[in-house]
């Protein structure tokens, strides 16, 4: 068998992941994998969950929508896509120090994020018996292994990467349910997709804020966000308890509360990446807010009212709590520990404040499908 040479043309996840291997030899960069081991509130999880009841969902209910979707991820319109081209200018040695450090967190970050996708999905495919079900996992762990490898690439110019071989085998995973699963990571991928697009979009009309070529990949990258989140969307249609019913809908209120608010905190602690693509950190987490609720509408009967007087004020509370932690984690001792205390109380009242503001409630459609229109 012939293997790629380069994540981008791999046809599965192993193969991505042994290609990206490759490049390296034995060479590892400790502290950029030591950052993608870390498990906190803030940074990415790696998940494992019920697989044999994933195996066991039927999809005859989604049938045509789901033989459609799968055929477009399988004719594989990306591939070769996650790779540089002579367009790759990348000039790290004249960024400033202080946005390159926050620049190669995000990078190790969003390294990580797609990672765990891989992983997830690559587990399940390796687990499952049911052939709906094995087929998108891999194609969905083939696209998160060359995004990736492609952050990996962009890394390894700035002399660090992220060693996915070791992240495997010695990251924590944290177990989900499977319907948490599908909550969380259905809007993960349709965050990352808003996330990518409203970036993508801005920097077409700010040509000159594009410190970086890698956001030149976006358009494409977020498209396969846009499929992977449809596939839960269908995943979440075989079953219309998990989004009509009364406990599940205050689980669904739950997830939508907490990815936002932690993409809100997260981004916030990123100041110069986001003045450097000159971007408003706080319009781009309302406007990647609004995207992403117009389109959950399609499988979930809710969404947040994020124009409500409550939500933004809260979620500055959140954010100045999570500075308020991460300083008394530094500094240790009792006074550390109390004031660490304080802040999880203040992060979680500011949480409770978010979750009660009233959810704005609609019809959901039949079928769930839709096109990335952004
Ligand atoms: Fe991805
Ligand atoms: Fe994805």
């Amino acid at each position: 068998m012939n293997r790629p040479t380069h994540s981008a043309f791999a046809d599965t996840a192993e193969e991505a992941i042994a290609a990206q291997d490759a490049l390296d030899g034995p060479m590892t960069s400790e502290k950029a994998t030591e950052v993608a081991m870390q498990n906190t509130l803030l940074t990415p999880r790696f998940y494992t969950t019920d697989f044999d009841e994933m195996d066991a969902i039927d999809v005859s209910p989604v049938r045509a929508d789901w033989d459609k979707l799968i055929a477009q991820m399988k004719s594989d319109p990306n591939k070769g896509h996650f790779k540089k081209t002579d367009a790759w200018e990348a000039n790290w040695d004249d960024m400033d120090p202080a946005l390159k450090a926050e620049f190669i967190d995000f990078l190790i970050s969003s390294c990580t994020a797609e990672f765990s996708g891989c992983v997830l999905y690559k587990e399940m495919k390796r687990r499952g018996s049911n052939s709906d079900i094995t087929t998108l996992f891999q194609l969905m762990a083939r696209d998160e292994a060359r995004h990736a490898g492609f952050i990996n690439d962009a890394l390894r110019e700035a002399g660090i990467r992220v060693n996915l071989g070791f992240l495997t085998q010695q990251k924590k995973y944290t177990y989900f349910r499977p319907k948490f699963i599908y909550y969380a990571t259905y809007l993960s991928e349709k965050i990352g997709y808003a996330r990518y697009i409203t970036i993508y979009r801005h920097l077409e009309q700010n040509p000159d804020k594009q410190f970086h070529p890698i956001f030149g990949w976006f358009r494409e990258w977020c498209n396969d966000e846009f499929s992977h989140g449809e596939a839960f969307a269908l995943l979440m249609k075989t079953d219309p308890k998990l989004t009509e019913s009364r406990v599940n809908k205050m689980w669904i209120k739950f997830f939508l509360t907490a990815v936002y608010s932690t993409m809100w905190v997260r981004d916030h602690q990123r100041p110069l990446f986001h003045e450097a693509l000159g971007v408003d950190v706080t319009w781009y987490g309302q406007e990647v807010f609004r995207k992403t609720s117009e389109i959950s509408k399609q499988v979930f009967p809710m969404t947040l009212d994020i124009d409500h007087p409550r939500w933004r004020p809260n979620l500055d509370r959140m954010e100045a709590a999570s500075r308020q932690i991460a300083a008394a984690k530094k500094r240790g001792g009792v006074g550390g520990m109390l004031s660490r205390i304080g802040g999880m109380a203040k992060a979680a009242t500011a949480f409770v404040s978010i979750y009660t503001i009233p959810a704005i409630w609609h019809d959901v459609p039949e079928s769930p499908v839709m096109e990335p229109a952004y």
